[in-house]
């Protein structure tokens, strides 16, 4: 089984498509800005004697020149995190202010909490939950290291996460940054795909309408509910936002992320989804020599 080969009808250069499938990423680390400027950082890296190229889209993130950035100095003191390009753009999307409350429902091991955290001057509230416990320690270390505080980390299944310990009714926003498949990670982990199955992604994208299923109720009329996942897979994308979006209040927006993407497809073997997850964009590997992604935005109605 090829399960790539099923997305040659998606894909706009399939054999471009395969052939950076084939190849690893760039080191791609971000800038923190709870712990340092980006030019302080970049300075540490120049003392370090590590080549970095910083990215037109978003100059807190930065490909550098060597693939063990976790062994350099800037990376002990909390000034950078590793952090694949691709995983930056749920945070962007979801543009978190200073102040405001926002839940990770899918939190570890932390890339994106602490993206939304610093995003956020390390002001307000950031949840991040996830319900495997041994990922839950990565987590805290990450934010430890990286000097975010205005985190709070609870373990629970986000499907039935309760807003009961807290001393508010809902968050402003909130990110579901869903388990997947992982179809997208394969130039990271080329056997991401060994254990991929048919029957894995029809249980898979039921978790996933559950969680933002939560994530939608969870969160006030008028916040955002950003979606994303590392899988190519229209069975746990637009299916489970099509999904959503005839469960709960809320509607798709356009997002807007200066990278090259696609629009979510609404076909997809035999079955169409609402037209507006055409609003939802497909990042391809080939498109940005990037990992493969899947994000959306949701505005929750009321
Ligand atoms: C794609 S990873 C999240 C990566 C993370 N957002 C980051 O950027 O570092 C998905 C996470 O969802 C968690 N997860 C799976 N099922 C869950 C559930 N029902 N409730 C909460 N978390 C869940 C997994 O343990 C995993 O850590």
């Amino acid at each position: 089984m090829d399960p790539l080969a099923r997305y040659e009808p998606l894909v706009d250069d399939y054999e471009a498509f395969r052939a950076t499938c084939e190849r690893p990423l760039p080191t791609v680390v971000r800038a923190n800005g709870i712990k340092a400027s980006v030019e302080r950082a970049t300075a540490a890296l120049d003392e370090a004697g590590v080549g970095w190229r910083a990215r037109e889209w978003n100059p807190d993130l930065l490909e550098l020149d060597t693939d063990a950035p976790g062994n350099t100095w800037p990376y002990f003191l909390g000034w950078i995190h590793g952090q694949e390009e691709v995983s930056a753009i749920p945070p962007v999307v979801l543009d978190p202010k200073a102040g405001e409350r926002v839940w990770d429902a899918c939190a570890a091991p932390g890339s994106k909490t602490t993206q939304l955290a610093a995003m956020m001057d390390d002001r307000g509230l950031v949840v991040a939950t996830d319900d495997n416990l041994g990922r839950l320690a990565p987590l805290r270390s990450n934010a430890e290291r990286l000097g975010v505080t205005n985190l709070a980390v609870t373990h629970a299944d986000a499907r039935h996460f309760s807003l009961a310990p807290f001393d508010f009714e809902a968050f402003d926003a909130a990110l579901v940054d869903a388990p997947c498949s992982g179809e997208g990670t394969v130039r990271k982990n080329p056997s991401a795909l060994s254990g991929w199955s048919e029957s894995f992604l029809d249980g898979i994208a039921g978790v996933q309408k559950g969680i933002l299923r939560r994530a939608v109720q969870a969160t006030r009329a008028g916040g955002t509910v950003v979606y994303s996942t590392c899988t190519f897979a229209p069975e746990e994308n637009e299916a489970v936002l099509d999904y959503v979006l005839g469960e709960e209040d809320c509607r798709l927006v356009d997002l807007d992320v200066a990278l090259e993407s696609t629009p979510g497809v609404t076909e997809w073997n035999g079955r169409t989804f609402d037209p507006s997850v055409r609003k939802a964009r497909r990042f391809w590997p080939h498109l940005n020599d990037a990992g493969g992604f899947f994000c959306a935005k949701l505005e929750v109605g009321g």
